[in-house]
């Protein structure tokens, strides 16, 4: 039919309303496949949807709805549903003549409020959870309904999908594989789906049907609206249709329907005989709406709806037709509780009745215990990254542990979470940025190269190949076993080249035969030898490799898959979980530990590892690391683990006995210093080196006022928090003391003076608060200042600015101090000490973080004529400033610094990432400034008005830290996002980054102030 003969103006729409309803309202035009839908916005204070029929509908069809409605206001009290307005008569559904002389169906109904799904930005597993709440819910009071127009012929219904091989050459040879392919799947699934439980179901959960409440933060779904679609058909299509649109546009579908089947099955219970047909009903609703679309094309090509969901439909089909059906069943089983692999119990009962032990397997080792062997991401016996890189270190360690457990068999690492595995194909983008494959699926037995291994069962080789590239098995090998019902697998990898030429696929082995040796390190893919030994419930889609190692998001999944393959010699000792869990670490925290310590993140994180730009949490999850500039030149650089290693080893004293280390450390950062500054004292924090700058200030003017920075912080002592107006002025601060005078923070963005050219203004600002020190008749004892103010949120100091202010504190007999404890050793990249970035030298400067890459190291740098005064007789002395064991890890932190050009990247990667984030800041209007230096930049969010946004801020790096990236917030409205990583951070990081902010920036909460 002509579809322009079809259409109803908003016009017509609300004077039907008002005619046939006595509703007073303006009308907007909604979506919809077959009816034309209105939102009729009622005088009377309420909303309403109008929906209109095409000439020739069946009445008895719309009653069917509008009964299903009824049914459910009646029997469904805790659901939200659209409830049926009558019309004048009191009639469900009424009519009107529309302007080409056709009768015209109209129903009015109840308007739910809240945002359609397809509008709400990010959707998360919460959401998606809530969802199959929501559909399970209604699945549940659907149970008993009935209708005669429920058993109706419907194209959309998944149960009579098969209508859709008929059209398959309206598509490309490609497409046409993956239909044609789903098509037959169905049709060979028949015999056991057409059993399956039926009743009347919604059937139409799709991304405009569904209600979400407003909050832009932790939105649920409210409803699911529009009953056009139902049908008595089988119950799990229902959860199909609702999963099928629910998980587009996601680059992990399967893992996005998990919340959706656990929320449906908790209110609704599916059986495993449902679920497993969950995966076809799923592509097969998709393979109905492309079908559809394609045809529409043809037939109506001005309806617009009818090809919304064609493309995202094909993505999730062309991702659908690459996952694993056995894993989507054995993951959707685990999602409602059940047992991930339908066998695994039996395989359990079926072990427990064995009697096999580790000698049989190594017929030449003749020995059954084994000593356990902690490979985790968290290891201290695996050490520092480089040792477990290092082949013939780790061979050597592993002989050294056997010699001392000579009756045991080193081995373990089921399930264990282990961050060695680092080649490409164990990393993918997951739903929430990088995920890496890290859980151990088997159990390796660390023993010499040639060992033989037998078969402790009987069984048919289905794989055997040989691969040896890298952190790959070398030679392979997988037997198939029968044990009456029973079929499973195991699995060894890292055999000899020659055991994989012996065996061929479909070879038979009896009990005791032998299978292979061990390979050396150079078949074995560069491992040092070792069996991984696996068992498998199926092979999946595999027929060539299976995994060894897998995902922790599916570590319930392939425990099931993989059952402990101890467990066949009855041996469950070896799965060991030493780690605390989290709660248990946090509650410790709270009683023990003091209360203002804080936390950062909402959901915290353990860490355990650190590697150049990343951390690594217990379950081998790898952050990207933006926040920890003391993390200089990188998380745990071996060099200056080395140092502190090596020099830990032989002696660690105080400085009052001669040593090279201090010397050294002098040298190399007095290379780094002009030469008016050529005194240092060592300390261990950057406030101990306030602290002492200050006593110096002390000792040498006889004054004790400071003149410091609105927002500044210079650390936790006493002293340093009277300084710091970050704490005195903010939560349990108490205000300036009587002899600390704050100027304004020098903020030409949001500060007192804005624009170009207020250095000379702030400067004056300082002269003021001189001014007023002199007018109570004291002197000056000190400026202190960082060149780039990061408490105050990465503030860049006013061009001129320290130049003047450092003239009139000198002028008043004052000291200036560079607080260069943030920003110093190389980040900024122009220049290695920030003060240089502003031609000026102070008296003093204070340095701290990344001297010691981590370690408690500090210094205090100070002019001759300084440190002359303050050594006035009283001794200094420090316990453990300038050690043997911090000067030479502070020494070897500079040397990396210049051996691997650390400066120069900083200046190069930092001024890539500002120009990107200068780009986000045009495209984003909430980013009001862009700013720093090298590799310490901010960004600042606000509105319109440039009122500033914390609490987007606080979102934007909760959100970063969910897909992987650690940033932190800061600035006296915490609504400016630091950004100071490790020196190390590469281009490819730096676009990392600006890809997950640019994804987060256009969530509904980012784009809503
Ligand atoms: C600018 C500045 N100065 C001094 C300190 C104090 O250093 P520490 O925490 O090592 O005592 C900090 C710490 O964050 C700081 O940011």
């Amino acid at each position: 039919m002509d579809y322009s003969k079809l259409s109803v103006t908003t016009i017509q729409a609300a004077k039907i309303a008002w005619d046939l309803f006595s509703i007073k309202g303006t009308a907007k035009v909604l979506p919809g496949e077959l009816d034309f839908n209105f939102k009729i916005t009622g005088t009377n204070g309420d909303d309403y949807i109008l929906k209109i029929s095409r000439p020739d509908e069946n009445e008895s069809y719309l009653n069917f709805q509008q009964e299903i409605l009824q049914h459910l206001s009646l029997n469904a009290k805790d659901l939200i549903t659209p409830k049926v307005i009558t019309d004048f008569k009191g009639n469900s559904i009424s009519e009107f003549e529309d302007d080409y002389g056709q009768f015209r169906k109209v129903r009015l109904l109840s308007w739910i409020q809240g945002r359609v799904w397809s509008g709400v930005n990010p959707q998360l597993d919460d959401l998606r959870y809530s969802l199959g709440v929501q559909c399970g819910k209604l699945a549940k009071a659907l149970q008993g309904f009935k209708h005669p127009e429920a058993n109706r012929d419907f194209e959309w219904d998944v149960a009579q999908g098969a209508w859709t091989d008929k059209h398959v050459d309206l598509f490309t040879d490609e497409e046409k594989e993956i239909l044609t392919y789903f098509q037959y799947t169905f049709k060979l699934a028949q015999p056991a789906y057409s059993t399956l439980r039926k009743a009347v179901m919604h059937n139409d959960a799709n991304d405009n049907n569904i209600i979400v409440t407003a909050s832009l933060v932790a939105p649920t779904v409210v409803s699911a609206i529009d009953y056009g679609d139902a049908v008595y058909t089988q119950i799990i299509n229902d959860l199909a249709i609702t999963c099928a649109y629910a998980i587009m546009h996601h680059n992990d579908p399967l893992q996005a329907a998990l919340p959706i089947v656990k929320g449906y099955h908790e209110n609704f219970a599916l059986t495993p005989e449902e679920l497993a047909h969950l995966y076809m009903c799923i592509a097969m609703r998709l393979v109905i709406s492309v079908t559809k679309s394609a045809i529409n094309k043809i037939t109506e090509p001005d309806n617009t709806y009818l090809l919304i969901s064609e493309a995202p439909a094909w993505e999730l089909l062309k991702k659908w037709r690459h996952q694993s059906a056995d894993f989507a069943y054995y993951s959707f089983r685990e999602a409602c509780g059940f047992n991930s692999h339908p066998k695994e119990k039996e395989f359990n009962i079926w072990a427990n009745s064995k009697n096999s032990n580790l000698s049989q397997l190594f017929p030449t080792i003749q020995k059954n215990q084994v000593h356990h062997i902690d490979l985790s991401v968290s290891s201290k016996w695996l050490g520092h990254e480089s040792e477990f890189n290092d082949l013939v270190l780790f061979q050597y360690k592993l002989d050294k542990l056997q010699r001392e457990h000579p009756d045991d068999i080193l081995a373990g690492g089921y399930l264990e979470p282990r961050s060695f595995y680092t080649a490409s194909s164990f990393e993918k983008i997951g739903n929430h940025g990088r995920e890496n494959r890290t859980i151990h699926l088997g159990i390796d037995f660390w023993l010499s190269s040639n060992t033989p291994i037998h078969t402790i069962l009987e069984g048919e080789v289905v794989t055997s190949i040989y691969d040896n590239s890298p952190k790959n098995y070398g030679g392979l090998l997988i037997l198939k076993h029968n044990e009456g019902d029973l079929v499973f697998y195991t699995l060894y990898g890292h055999l000899s080249k020659s055991s994989i030429t012996k065996l061929k696929t479909g070879d038979h082995l009896k009990v005791g035969d032998h299978i292979g040796t061990l390979g050396e390190s150079v078949e074995n893919a560069n491992w040092a030898p070792h069996l991984h030994f696996q068992v498998m419930l199926s092979m999946l889609d595999y027929k060539f490799d299976f995994p060894g190692v897998t995902y922790f998001n599916q570590k319930e999944v392939w425990q099931g898959i993989c059952p402990n393959p101890m467990l066949l010699f009855k041996y469950t000792g070896n799965q060991v979980n030493s780690e605390i869990p989290n709660d248990e670490l946090i509650y410790y925290r709270k009683n023990h530990l003091g209360k203002s310590l804080s936390l950062q993140y909402k959901v915290p994180i353990k860490m355990v590892r650190g590697s150049g730009q990343y951390l690594l949490d217990q379950y081998g999850r790898k952050y990207l690391d933006t926040v920890n500039n003391v993390a200089h030149v990188g998380h745990e650089h071996i060099n200056v683990v080395k140092a502190g290693q090596q020099q830990m080893a032989l002696i660690n004293t105080n400085s009052r006995y001669l040593h090279d280390n201090i010397n050294e450390l002098a040298k190399e950062l007095l290379e780094s210093l002009p030469k008016e500054l050529s005194v240092l004292h060592f300390v261990n924090s950057g406030s101990e080196a306030n602290e002492l700058a200050i006593r110096m200030v002390k000792a040498v003017t006889n004054e004790k006022d400071i003149i410091a920075s609105e927002v500044g912080y210079h650390g936790n002592s006493n002293m340093c928090i009277d300084i710091s107006s970050y704490k005195f002025d903010g939560k349990g601060g108490k205000g300036a003391p009587e002899h600390t005078h704050i100027f304004p923070l020098p903020d030409s963005f949001r500060g007192k003076y804005k624009g170009e050219n207020t250095g000379e203004l702030y400067a004056k600002e300082v002269q003021k608060q001189i001014d007023i020190v002199q007018s109570k008749g004291r002197g000056i004892g000190a400026l202190i200042v960082e060149p780039i103010i990061s408490c105050g949120g990465q503030i860049e100091l006013p061009e001129g600015f320290l130049q003047k202010a450092y003239q009139y504190i000198r002028a008043a007999g004052g000291l200036c101090i560079s607080d260069e404890v943030q920003v110093g050793c190389g980040r900024l990249g122009k220049t290695f000490w920030g003060f240089q970035l502003h031609n000026v030298i102070p008296d003093i400067i204070t340095i701290g973080k990344p001297l010691g890459n981590g370690h408690p190291l500090a210094a205090v740098v100070c002019t001759p004529e300084v440190a002359e005064k303050f050594a006035n007789g009283m001794e200094y002395f420090n316990t453990f400033g300038g050690n043997p064991v911090s000067c030479a890890i502070g020494a070897e932190v500079l040397r990396t610094i210049k051996r691997e050009r650390l400066q120069d990247l900083a200046l190069e990667i930092g001024e890539y990432l500002k120009i990107e984030l200068q780009k986000l800041a045009i495209e984003f209007q909430i980013i009001g400034d862009v700013r720093g230096q090298g590799l310490f930049l901010g960004f600042e969010l606000v509105d319109i008005e440039n009122n500033p946004l914390g609490q987007h801020a606080d979102y934007l790096a909760n959100r970063m830290k969910d897909h992987g990236i650690l940033m932190s917030t800061d600035g006296p409205d915490h609504n400016v996002l630091k950004i100071k990583p490790p020196l190390v951070f590469s281009k490819e990081n730096a676009k990392e980054l600006i890809f997950y902010l640019k994804k987060i920036l256009t969530e509904d909460f980012m784009i809503t102030y």
